[in-house]
């Protein structure tokens, strides 16, 4: 069965778009067939992540009608395969978002997991990139304002898209940082992964090769890749998150 997740975050810039990269790379050196959507429709980054800027057909011309899935679907070096978004300033206008769902169930049966590379905050197109999966993951900082605007998120789209969990990324930026357990607390949902603060991220970005790839070794590559291992149940987690993860095998 194929496993839909969006990555969803209330905040900006917490690390959806390096999650998506590098959890679907982890995914794909595991044997997984993984494609990941740039559900990010106005500011698409996904393709600049993986060092694939130009391209014929993107996501906004599937959306559009002008062109078949299948067509813009590239294969990255990595095994992964990519569905960019277009990059240009007004290549959102005529866009409806909402028909993200229908191009995620076009891989249905072909692949193990779709991620979705969704958009920060609450308006149409992050909400879209969310109901286009049957699960979200949700990433945020471990600062008090990315949990509070994930807060948010996390009770806008829970009744419609079940929830796994939290990603915490860039623990151990601050001093002043809220725990795992804090945050468990405020949203109500489990801390699935907490990647750290690692300068071997934004060094893989500027290379354009996911960290997993780039510093295998480090220790967000290693998060990234534990968090993999528990999604195809390879790495198991005792009680709770054994029924969080249950359903993904
Ligand atoms: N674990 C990490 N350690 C250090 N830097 C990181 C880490 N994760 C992400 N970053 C930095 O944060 C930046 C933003 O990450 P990313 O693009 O993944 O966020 P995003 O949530 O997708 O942003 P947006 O909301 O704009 O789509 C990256 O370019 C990178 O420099
Ligand atoms: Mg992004």
């Amino acid at each position: 069965m194929t496993k839909t997740i969006a990555l969803i975050s209330g905040k900006g810039g917490v690390g959806k778009t390096t999650t998506a990269a590098n959890l679907g790379a982890a995914l794909s050196l595991l044997g997984k067939e993984v494609v990941v959507v740039d559900g990010n429709l106005t500011t698409p980054n996904l393709s600049i992540h993986l060092g694939i800027p130009l391209y014929p057909v993107t996501l906004h011309d599937v959306l559009r009608g002008k062109a078949g899935v299948h067509e813009a679907v590239y294969r990255h070096r990595t095994g992964l395969k990519v569905v960019p978004a277009d990059l240009s300033v007004n290549a959102t206008r005529g866009i409806k978002p909402e028909k993200l769902k229908d191009l995620v169930s076009s891989f249905f049966g072909t692949s193990d997991f779709v991620l979705i590379d969704g958009a920060a905050g609450l308006g149409k197109e992050a909400l879209a990139a969310a109901e286009a999966a049957d699960r979200a993951i949700v990433v945020t900082n471990p600062e008090i304002t990315a949990v509070t605007d994930a807060l948010k998120t996390i009770r806008t789209v829970e009744d419609s898209t079940e929830i796994m969990g939290l990603v915490v990324n860039r623990v151990g930026k601050h001093s002043h940082e809220l725990k795992a357990e804090e945050i468990e607390e405020m949203t109500e949902y489990p801390v699935l992964s907490k990647v750290p603060e690692d300068p071997t991220v934004p060094k893989s970005i500027s290379l354009k090769v996911p960290v997993v790839h780039f510093s295998p070794k480090s220790k967000a590559a290693r998060e990234f890749r534990n968090l993999a291992e528990r999604l195809t149940g390879l790495r198991k987690r005792r009680g709770f998150f054994s029924r969080i993860f249950g359903w993904l095998r």
